[in-house]
């Protein structure tokens, strides 16, 4: 198949995507114009398709930014709760106001700190838990050379059933083609999510769909022997 990226994708599924909201609407606009990070269009309509299929209740997402894709998931899933890690002081800030100024941000708990870190802490009190208490999603969408680490701890506190969202896995296509001097400057990342890739390929026991739309994804499901 011939490489097609040279088509404006993103400028049509932009075009064309629905808000949740004008709140979010204005969120997006306002994270752009100030160069937040924060999840595509494309992803977002991808991450809509399945939490509407299926309708988690315990949402654990690692990487906040200023708070868009948690207020996404709390919009968009009225009685579901969110948890949310983030390390940058500044990130944190943000998301906090941004999460205090709107309803939806009662029901997201926002863990400050590193990420491994966090996720010890919620390893060592849900790793027993019952699986109600557990998580059914999770949105793995921080730094990129840590991804296997953040998948082994998240596994532990999911239920069998959960689905495992992993955002960027094509690197802005780098992982294919590595040219030029941003690519250099994001080696590490590279080498790291080849790696990952490779990792959740290998596992026999994780269902892995690796999709090419926005920056890519990987989304993974455990396969239960029943
Ligand atoms: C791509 S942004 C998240 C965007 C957000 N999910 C959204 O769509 O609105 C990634 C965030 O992860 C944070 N991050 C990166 N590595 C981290 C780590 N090890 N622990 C906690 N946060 C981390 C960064 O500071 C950054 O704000």
């Amino acid at each position: 198949m011939k490489y097609v990226r040279d088509i404006p994708f993103k400028e049509f599924v932009d075009s064309n995507h629905k808000a949740v909201d004008e709140d979010l609407a204005e969120l997006r606009r306002s994270n752009e114009n100030e160069s937040v990070p924060l999840i595509f269009t494309e992803t977002e309509e991808i991450l809509g398709l399945l939490i509407g299929l299926t309708h988690p209740s315990r949402i654990l997402e690692i990487g906040t930014a200023h708070g868009y894709s948690s207020l996404y998931f709390a919009k968009k899933l009225p009685d579901a709760h969110i948890t949310t890690i983030e390390r940058n002081p500044v990130m944190i800030e943000s998301a906090r106001a941004e999460f205090a100024s709107r309803k939806e941000g009662e029901r997201i708990d926002l863990r400050t700190g590193d990420a491994i870190e966090i996720l010890d802490e919620l390893v060592k009190n849900l790793a027993d838990a019952d699986q109600s208490e557990k998580y059914d999603f999770v949105f793995i969408d921080a730094a990129k050379s840590h991804y296997r680490e953040f998948l082994e701890a998240a596994e532990k506190i999911c239920t069998k059933d959960a689905l495992i969202v992993c955002d960027n896995i094509l690197l802005n296509g780098w992982i294919l083609q590595a040219e030029g001097s941003a690519a250099k400057r994001h080696r590490t990342s590279i080498k790291y999510m080849k790696k990952f890739i490779e990792y959740i390929r290998s596992r026999d026991d994780l269902e892995v769909s690796i999709l090419t739309g926005a920056d890519g994804l990987a989304v993974i499901r455990f396969i239960n022997e029943n």
